[in-house]
């Protein structure tokens, strides 16, 4: 049976990131893998890499030995058969927990060696989801989220195994947005938007997480 991991990186248990998550899951699921969900935001208190250089050391090489709350996320990471991993945009970024098990994740990998670029060896699929309240146009080529993303893609790909993208773009932040005065946002534009879109993209997160577990 397969073993697929997925991280939530964002605070909320059921919004747009989390629903793209757990409909990949469900995809892996009905494919008949064994899925865990980890919420960064539920961990016990972790940090990102504190540059002990203990996973560089000759008895540890390739296991970050720094033990907190996501440790047993790494240690379930490494046996597992595909990785979902999930943040919505933060400040044209992904969230601070995404970067704390970014950073432990692939830093442990790194050798430091030019004959040998990782210490992994077993490369397992990777599905990256990322949610925002920027349109679709600002991850096509050249605009200010393309290199972003095909930055996380290039280093998941190179440390952990091939990485698909699903991105949902122009996102219903807010269930009324009456109560704020964010002259940004169309509020009817929003709505129509998850309407029209977000079912899609559920679609598309589920059909990756089916093929993740083949
Ligand atoms: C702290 C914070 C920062 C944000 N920064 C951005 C941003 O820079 N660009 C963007 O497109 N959306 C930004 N957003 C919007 C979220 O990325 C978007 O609403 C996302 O879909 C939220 O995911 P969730 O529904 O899973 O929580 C930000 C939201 C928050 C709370």
């Amino acid at each position: 049976m397969k073993k697929i991991i997925a991280v939530n990186a964002g605070p909320r248990k059921n919004w747009n990131t989390a629903q793209l998550i757990n409909a990949a899951c469900e995809g892996a699921k009905e494919e008949g893998a064994e899925v865990k969900v980890y919420n960064m935001y539920d961990l016990e208190k972790y940090s990102g890499c504190i540059s002990c250089f203990g996973c560089k050391l000759e008895k540890n090489l390739g296991h970050c030995i720094c033990k907190d709350g996501l440790t047993p996320v790494l240690e379930d990471i490494r046996t597992a058969d595909g990785l979902i991993i999930g943040s919505p945009n933060y400040l044209s970024e992904v969230t601070a927990a995404f970067r704390a098990i970014y950073e432990r994740l692939i830093f442990q990998y790194i050798t430091y060696k030019k004959e040998q670029r990782s210490y992994n060896d077993r490369q397992i699929p990777v599905l990256f989801i990322m949610t925002s309240n920027a349109p679709d146009a600002a991850y096509e080529e050249g605009a200010m989220y393309d290199g972003l993303i095909k930055r996380y893609q290039g280093t998941f790909s190179s440390f952990i195994g091939p990485t698909k993208v699903l991105l949902a773009a122009d996102t219903k932040q807010v269930n009324n947005y009456d109560i704020y005065n964010w002259t940004m946002f169309d509020a009817a534009h929003k709505i129509a938007r998850h309407e029209e879109v977000f079912g899609s993209k559920l679609e598309e997160a589920k059909a990756i997480g089916k093929e993740m577990a083949q």
